[in-house]
């Protein structure tokens, strides 16, 4: 089992507080992301877990803590690091909202979130992500904003994906979602994960996403609440009764 604790965690969130200016929402949150792992953090509305992400990209404050990476042992200080030179340094990210551009055509959405590394190409980049999401390419000319809602969730990971990262950081991926897509979104996280790319998400669908996941964490009131592998937490009584609610 992947040790969540380990010192080697590819992405770590040490003890980070912070807020909206004189609001405070984080009062210490420890988020330790393995390499090649899936990890989750879920909690009620309002616990603070997109204001994490949020933090990351400076859209909220930071008070103490640290945010690292922690590429075979080169640390880079995330929350030194411009919003805009994330995706150079391996960390993509996925909006909870606002995560497309609609009035750029399907195509120029996936060229935003390129970026140009020694050894990559992107039309070569383009046609992989065209390959594993064939209705992008059919629309290829298209409005973005003229896409459904479940593309749009998908059109976003591309784009994300566009940048080669090597962890992706996702808020609530399946909001928003009819059912039947839902259950291909977190078939295709295991596929994105299992290509290499290492996943931490926030998700309102805590069982599902737990389900699929090597650890989990449960945010409350903007402090750490429990943590454990994933699968286990779905099935805790604890957890379930307080967190995770009813089937
Ligand atoms: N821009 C903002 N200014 C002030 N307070 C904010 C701002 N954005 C969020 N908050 C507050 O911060 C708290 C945490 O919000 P956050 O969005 O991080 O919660 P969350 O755990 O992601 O919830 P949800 O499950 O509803 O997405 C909430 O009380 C929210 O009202
Ligand atoms: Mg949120």
């Amino acid at each position: 089992m992947i040790n969540s604790n380990s010192d080697q965690a590819l992405f770590s969130v040490n003890d980070l507080q912070g807020g909206y200016g004189d609001i405070q929402i984080l009062n210490g949150v420890t988020i330790k992301v393995p390499d090649q792992s899936i990890v989750t953090i879920v909690g009620p509305n309002g616990a603070g877990k997109s204001t994490i992400l949020k933090a990351i990209y400076k859209i909220a404050d930071v008070t103490s803590g640290s945010v690292t990476l922690n590429k075979n042992g080169v640390i880079t200080d995330v929350l030194a690091t411009k919003p805009h030179n994330l995706s150079s340094i391996g960390v993509g990210y996925v909006p909870q909202i606002e995560n497309i551009f609609p009035a750029l055509s399907i195509e120029e959405n996936l060229e935003v979130g390129f970026v140009n590394f020694e050894n990559n190409n992107l039309e070569t980049i383009r046609d992989d992500i065209y390959q594993r999401y064939p209705d992008l390419k059919i629309k290829a000319k298209d409005r973005a904003g003229t896409l459904s809602g479940g593309q749009r969730q998908m059109l976003a990971m591309a784009r994300a994906l566009m940048s080669s990262p090597r962890i992706l950081l996702l808020d609530e991926p399946s909001a928003g979602l009819a059912p039947a897509l839902v259950d291909q979104l977190f078939e295709e996280l295991v596929k994105i994960n299992k290509s290499g790319v290492t996943i931490l998400m926030v998700e309102q669908n805590a069982r599902r996403a737990l389900a699929i996941s090597d650890y989990g964490y449960v945010l409350d009131m903007g402090k750490n609440r429990h943590e454990g592998a994933g699968a286990s937490m779905v099935d805790d009584p604890e957890i379930v009764g307080i967190y995770l609610g009813k089937k």
